[in-house]
């Protein structure tokens, strides 16, 4: 795998990429590596013919009050699991090479951006949206892989991808669970165990209401409550929102129909760590 750190030095090693005619993936990550983010990897081997992952912590996505400097961070150990998954290239910039001291863009996309995720991190997707659209045009890359586990964040870059003419196939891979189903996220390292294994009622709450939906529940109302109040058997969680949307729009129906792919998502937090998932239901 070769490391590169600087974008000149990308450009020039992905143009003699493209004129060998091969089909390059991008991977994004922010690091401390799971097995959700090897599962990318190895979908972006069935999916072209360079891998190329990125590593960057991205400052524009966190807010003031958020865990930037808290996140974890292990190089060595993120670089060996690259090498064992078989990745070609990985992109490990300095923040100063991608916002140098003159940097003043920004990106506002609205829409889905405001709502959800939005509410509590009014800022998070817009600096998402900037670093992914800087990394599709640092890497020239013709897929990108990106998780169900930030399934908005998934809609946020189609949008971004859509409305910017970006000539970039998205695909969206299933999430990743632990042993006893919560979403594998880099944050987990910072729960107890008594929180991981209360953390197990998020995704138990959303099986629980895809039974119910599936078994004839349909009021969007309803189908928040219930969830809410499956969440809320655990004494450690504090919910941020619940809520349950029509599939990419994220229209909000009082009522859902046969024929609707709906989603529901979720934040909660577990002490000073903030989880997320969600299950898509076709019904
Ligand atoms: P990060 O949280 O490191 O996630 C990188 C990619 O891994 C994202 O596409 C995310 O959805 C996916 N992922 C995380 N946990 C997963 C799981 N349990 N199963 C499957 N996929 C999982 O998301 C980001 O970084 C950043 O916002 C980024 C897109 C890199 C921009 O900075």
């Amino acid at each position: 795998m070769k490391i590169i750190t600087t974008v000149s030095e990308t450009h020039s090693e992905m143009n003699k990429v493209k004129e060998l005619g091969k089909k390059i993936v991008i991977v994004p990550t922010m690091g401390y590596l799971h097995d959700g983010h090897l599962s990318l990897l190895n979908h972006a081997k069935e999916l072209g013919d360079v891998v190329i992952s990125t590593l960057f912590v991205n400052p524009k996505q966190f807010g003031p009050n958020e865990d930037y400097d808290k996140y974890p961070r292990d190089f060595e150990r993120d670089r060996n699991l690259l090498e064992k998954t078989g990745c070609d290239y990985l992109f490990y910039p300095e923040v100063s090479e991608m916002y140098g001291e003159h940097f003043s863009t920004q990106i506002s996309l609205g829409g889905i951006t405001k709502i959800l995720e939005g509410v509590t991190r009014p800022t998070h997707y817009d600096g998402v949206a900037l670093i992914v659209l800087k990394l599709f045009n640092i890497t020239k890359c013709d897929v990108g892989i990106f998780g169900q586990k930030d399934y908005q964040q998934f809609m946020v870059i189609q949008k971004m991808v859509n409305d910017l003419n970006l000539d970039i196939q998205l695909v969206m891979a299933p999430i990743i669970r632990e042993n006893n189903g919560l979403a594998m996220s880099s944050r987990n390292r910072f729960l107890s165990q008594e929180e991981f294994t209360q953390a197990a009622i998020l995704n138990k709450s959303l099986i629980a209401a895809k039974e119910k939906i599936l078994g004839g529940m349909r009021k969007r109302n309803e189908i928040n409550k219930f969830i809410t109040k499956s969440l809320l058997t655990s004494s450690l969680i504090k919910i941020d929102y619940v809520e349950t949307v029509i599939d990419f729009t994220f229209v909000l129906m009082d009522e859902f129909h046969s024929g609707d792919r709906i989603v529901i998502l979720l934040a909660c937090w577990f002490g000073t760590t903030r989880l997320i998932d969600n299950i898509i239901i076709q019904l």
